[in-house]
């Protein structure tokens, strides 16, 4: 054991494949969790290649030791999220074509797993003396949803790309032990033909929430013969159609001739047909995923699911399969995607070594686990760079008022979230009225495309007036569920509203961000209006960290002002004089 009293410290890394990241769990708490990206400015922290799973996310790990107040000597478990041996062993049967010396051949995977397992030496070299423990990666995604749930007894969905061969995993959780029931295996993948699908529909492997608002456009019964085919439920699982979704080659000519059409290039219009498809994706998927929960349920018949893997952050589906499907009650992992499996191995680990009699602490209230500044902090950073600033008694109150004046707000505030939604403390608001607005933050401040839509943060007091919620889901919180805005309110929030009546919201109570929801409840007092638009604080570059971060996105792009800790930023100063001329009048 380390010698800081402090109980038992797992770190927790995950590096594998991308969404770099670590957690930290000191005595069962999860005290600290960042990824990779948000310190080395890089979208996803690094490409999933053969070459790199043993980069480590240094940043992230430092930051990690810091909040704890340790040196990585003092830690006693290193855990990481894969399981390199299980990896090897189930590719050298694979009999499916693969690019040369690429995933799944023999030369790929042996180089693979030799990078991985520099992993345990480097971190011995860096004074590491604990115990490091390879934790298979859908159980790593299981942990980072039961353990954080606060459920005593669940059913659980893990479900994502690929782990180490599987991708879809049905499980229980029960007290501090996890198991699984049945195994969907690689090439059988939802995570992968979503990936597939975001590529032959013009986008990058990591726009699945592009094609997600895509489908909405879309008539989902015009390409349903062929999803079929594609991908249809099957025992437990289900079953893809591995030889025309040739996941491992560069090659989408079995998909032109299946949907007659030319895989599309980012710069060529989006055409019906694409809508169509993928429509017809989100109807397929949905269908698989409410299979595989009544298949979990009748395996457990437990009332609780929790659910993580990247495929768990499609919030249309996920809404769907808790509406309709069997259970009561719904926690998903906020960090759905890899990034959370740095904080489920760090759990599984710790629950394995001191097999605790109870998971009551490891219950996750917030997901805001990251970097935070105070003032003195901020104002050094403002002081540093070419911005003008002012402090502010009460800057919900001025926020409030500046969003109604149509104003665009960054708004950099407490700690920073862990998962990839800006859910209020590293968000960019606006005014949820101004149907124009869509249109100038997709354009002008984000540089990204027209269709997507933006999402309300709603008091959670007011979210039942405003949208149609059959029933009440923890996940709302993280805006991992879309609820049909209310008829009547429609046209009263035209800019988080998307084509097809729904919202991705987030509900916001005063017990977990107290200072978001005195802003919302402030901008509710002058309008009437009970939430704000929230997207993430960021312009093609991953969500802000630091002030500095914050300060220089504010000053190369069309967002208004920064309110920072107590301070509002401008970038000159005629902005804060008109701030403050029309302050005057509020006297
Ligand atoms: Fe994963």
């Amino acid at each position: 054991m380390n010698n800081t009293n402090a109980g038992l410290i797992v770190l927790g890394v995950n590096s594998v494949y991308h969404e770099s990241s670590a957690a930290i769990v000191v005595d069962g708490k999860l005290l600290f969790a960042i990824e990779e990206e948000r310190l080395n400015r890089v979208k996803h922290a690094k490409p999933a290649n053969l070459d790199n799973p043993h980069l480590l996310p240094h940043l992230a790990i430092n930051e990690c030791l810091a909040k704890a107040g340790i040196r990585l000597e003092q830690v006693d478990v290193i855990a990481v999220s894969f399981n390199p041996i299980k990896r090897l062993v189930r590719h050298r049967n694979l009999t499916e074509a693969c690019e040369p010396e690429g995933w799944g051949t023999e030369t790929g995977e042996q180089k693979f797993f030799d990078r991985i397992m520099t992993i345990p030496r480097q971190l011995t070299e860096q004074g590491f003396a604990g115990q490091f423990m390879w934790v298979d990666h859908e159980m790593a995604h299981a942990a980072s949803a039961f353990y954080p749930s606060g459920f005593d007894h669940a059913a659980i969905i893990s479900i994502d790309g690929i782990g180490e061969f599987e991708s879809a995993s049905l499980g229980e959780g029960n007290k501090r032990n996890i198991h699984f029931n049945s195994i969907v295996d690689y090439p059988n993948s939802i995570g992968f033909l979503w990936e597939k699908f975001s590529k032959f529909l013009g986008f990058s492997e990591y726009d699945a929430c592009k094609v997600m608002s895509v489908a909405s456009f879309g008539d989902p019964e015009i390409y349903a013969r062929q999803f079929e085919d594609l991908a249809h439920v099957s025992g437990n699982g289900f079953l893809l159609d591995a030889k025309t979704l040739n996941f491992r080659f560069e090659n989408y000519s079995a998909l032109e001739s299946l949907f007659n059409i030319k895989k599309r290039n980012a710069d060529e219009p989006l055409l019906e047909a694409h809508y169509n498809i993928a429509a017809a994706l989100q109807r397929v998927t949905t269908k698989i995923l409410l299979h595989l929960c009544e298949t979990v349920y009748a395996q457990t018949k437990s009332k609780n699911l929790c659910m993580a893997g990247g495929v768990a952050l499609n919030c249309v589906a996920n809404t769907i399969l808790f509406e309709q499907g069997p259970f009561e009650n719904i926690f998903i992992q906020p960090a759905a995607n890899d990034a959370g499996t740095a904080l489920g191995c760090a759990f599984y680990a710790y629950n394995l070594i001191m097999q605790p009699e109870s998971i009551e602490t490891q219950k996750q209230e917030h997901t805001y686990l990251g970097s935070s500044f105070d003032n003195d902090q901020i104002l050094s950073e403002i002081k540093n760079s070419n911005a003008f600033h002012i402090k502010l008694d009460n800057i919900e109150v001025e926020v409030a008022r500046l969003i109604a004046r149509g104003k665009v707000i960054g708004w950099f505030q407490g700690a920073m979230e862990f998962g990839p939604r800006a859910l209020g403390n590293r968000s960019l608001l606006a005014d949820p009225r101004n149907a124009d607005m869509v249109r100038y933050l997709n354009s002008l401040v984000k540089h990204r495309e027209d269709h997507r839509p933006f999402c309300p943060s709603v008091l959670t007091e007011y979210a039942g007036e405003w949208f149609d919620i059959k029933k009440e889901a923890e996940a709302a919180r993280y805006m991992l569920m879309a609820y049909p805005v209310k008829k009547d309110k429609i046209a009263r929030i035209p800019a988080v509203v998307h084509v097809d009546g729904t919202s991705r919201i987030q509900r916001v109570d005063s017990r977990t961000n107290p200072k978001y929801h005195r802003l919302i409840s402030e901008f509710h007092k002058l309008t009437g209006i009970p939430l704000v638009l929230n997207t993430s604080f960021n312009d093609r570059e991953p969500v802000v960290c630091t002030p500095k971060d914050a300060i220089k996105t504010v000053l190369r792009t069309n967002i208004d002002y920064l309110a920072i800790g107590d301070y509002l930023v401008a970038k000159d100063q005629a902005s804060l004089d008109a701030f403050s001329l029309e302050a005057a009048v509020h006297i």
